[in-house]
């Protein structure tokens, strides 16, 4: 990637599993820290010298745009692909990568995926080895819900999508690099997996597909028990028991653990207990509420006296 680094965020997904929360929020613009979870991909993606991207949009496309403009105030230049009928994460490749202006290998991001892998690593790894794919791997427990790939050595042998016997525990991070050529061999305008489709047909046609395994920090922001989990592992990296956004205010008879985010100018009340929650911007907790792993949107007031746990307040529905 000598010139300009260039890069891809499929941000487009219906978010199913993350509902209610994406009833009306994308989920990659759903706050993790009070941003949304895509503004932490873009600073990752500018901290590796990526100087263009363009956001695959296609469930509630118009919510983006507002957000990040032309991507000026994120020191970057964003640019927006809106597919009128989802085409699947192959097709929004194919679909996003027509409003690139470098042509050389482009990083893609699942829009839903929290790392601490080296992406500049990742990039000088592929560039070294002359690689058409690059795949950040990425090792588990349980495997069955996730890509799965075999190798020999660097070199991918095989790639299984979500299977319930995994041949290994070596996973599809969500973070690739393709040669501009493997971009354009994608149908247009066609609906395309890469997951069952491209990177199986690439192997079955003897592509250099390679995978770039790393142990840091992983974590796929799936559902809102994984947004819970984001948020407090990022809390906890900082050593505090919670955060809070601007203009909040916190009773100090509240107590507030395990991870929580407090939304900027969101009021918590008197004897109020939160543990491992996300009170969205500007909402209303009242005196004696006591919440586990709950989500309050952004100004919602719950009134007082009052528990809840795994709950969720003022998301509309469909
Ligand atoms: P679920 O419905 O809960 O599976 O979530 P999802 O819709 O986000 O699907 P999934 O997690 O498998 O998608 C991985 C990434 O690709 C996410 O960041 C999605 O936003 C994105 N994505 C999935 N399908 C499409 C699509 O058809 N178009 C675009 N532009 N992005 C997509």
């Amino acid at each position: 990637m000598s010139q300009t680094r260039s890069a891809i965020l499929l941000v487009g997904g219906m978010g199913t599993r993350m509902q209610p929360l994406t009833f009306s929020t994308p989920k990659p613009m759903l706050p993790l820290l009070g941003r949304p979870i895509t503004e932490h991909q873009i600073i990752k993606a500018r901290e590796a010298g990526i100087t263009e991207i363009v956001l695959a949009t296609s469930y509630l496309a118009d919510v983006f745009t507002p957000y990040f403009g032309n991507g000026e105030k994120f020191g970057i230049t964003i640019s927006y692909a809106v597919e009128k009928n989802a085409l699947g994460t192959g097709g929004a490749i194919r679909n996003a990568a027509k409003l690139l202006k470098g042509d050389g290998p482009v990083v893609i991001f699942n829009g839903d995926v929290l790392s601490k892998h080296s992406l500049d690593e990742q990039i000088a790894f592929h560039e070294q080895n002359d690689a058409d794919v690059t795949l950040y791997l990425t090792q588990v427990k349980d495997a069955r819900a996730f890509g799965v790939v075999e190798m020999v050595g660097e070199r991918i042998e095989t790639f299984n999508e979500k299977m319930e016997s995994p041949p290994t525990n070596i996973i599809n991070a969500g973070c690739y690099i393709f040669n501009r050529s493997v971009i354009d061999e994608i149908p247009e305008e066609t609906v395309v997996s890469v997951e069952r489709e491209t990177f199986p047909a690439l192997l079955a046609r003897g592509a250099k597909v390679l995978g770039f395994v790393d142990d840091e920090y992983w974590l796929d922001i799936g559902n809102p028990g994984a947004l819970l989990a984001a948020t407090r592992d990022l809390i906890e990296a900082t050593g505090y028991p919670f955060m809070q956004g601007k203009g909040s205010e916190i009773d100090p008879t509240a107590t507030i653990t395990n991870g929580s985010f407090i939304g900027a100018g969101a009021k918590i009340g008197p004897g109020a207990t939160i543990d491992q929650c996300v009170i969205g911007e500007g909402a209303i907790v009242g005196a004696n509420v006591d919440l586990q792993r709950t989500f309050v949107a952004a100004g919602c007031d719950i009134g007082s006296n009052m528990s809840a746990k795994d709950e969720f307040f003022g998301f509309s529905s469909k």
